[in-house]
């Protein structure tokens, strides 16, 4: 038992910097030293857009990239109310939610103030965060934190989100966001770690 997890953290260790150094990311995440790290994020499974039935969301992949690469704790919003499995139902659904502001419960939390930055993960859906994303901002306190949005979409990028982010997290700041198209999330993951980790080393905190 002992030596296995000796074997296992020698192993570790060994594969640590090389892919450090192949990613283009100090060996001690520098960046990120004395800083706590969350990655929250908001991802839909079933039909979607593109990419057929997914069993892990396109957000989802790119939240667990980030994590990795950032060393960062991760927590998905869940909303008590699954959102329907067929694309167009879920897309009526939320347009539903987005035209009356809803603000639908999610289950589970995590304590928000305990971080120092906060990457902040969703799907675009309809020019806008789901609403449940927002139900979850309004139950914390961000004052003093860096948020980083990133996003999957299908072809609107981020649209206004950033703007959304900075408004709803008041008293945040809200560093340079990420949109990944969800199909090469989904489909072409080496590609889009690629752009993950380029965008990671880009941020200045
Ligand atoms: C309800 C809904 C609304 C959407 N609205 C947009 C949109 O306005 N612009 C866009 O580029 N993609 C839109 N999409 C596509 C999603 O943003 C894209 O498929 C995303 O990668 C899904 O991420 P997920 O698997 O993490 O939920 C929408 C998808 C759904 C289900």
């Amino acid at each position: 038992m002992r030596l296995s997890f000796i074997i296992v953290s020698l192993l570790l260790w060994m594969g640590g910097p090389a892919y450090a150094e192949e990613n283009n990311i100090s060996e001690d995440n520098a960046m990120y030293k004395g800083k706590k790290v969350l990655v929250a994020f908001f991802s839909h499974t079933g039909e979607n857009y593109g990419v057929g039935n997914i069993e892990k969301g396109n957000t989802h992949i790119i939240a667990e990239m980030i994590a990795e690469a950032a060393g960062g704790d991760i927590f998905e919003i869940v909303p008590v109310n699954a959102y329907p499995k067929t694309y167009n139902a879920c897309v009526e659904a939320a347009r539903k939610e987005k035209d009356s502001s809803a603000r639908p419960a999610v289950m589970h939390d995590i304590d928000v103030e305990e971080y120092d930055i906060v990457f902040l993960g969703y799907p675009n859906w309809w020019g806008d965060m789901p609403m449940p994303v927002y139900t979850f901002i309004e139950k914390h306190s961000w004052s003093g934190k860096m948020v980083v949005p990133f996003c999957t979409h299908e072809g609107s990028g981020l649209s206004r989100t950033e703007k959304y982010v900075a408004d709803a997290c008041k008293g945040a700041q809200v560093g340079k966001g990420l949109a990944v198209r969800g199909t090469t999330a989904q489909n072409s993951r080496e590609q889009a770690k690629k752009t993950v980790l380029s965008w990671l080393s880009g941020l200045s905190f």
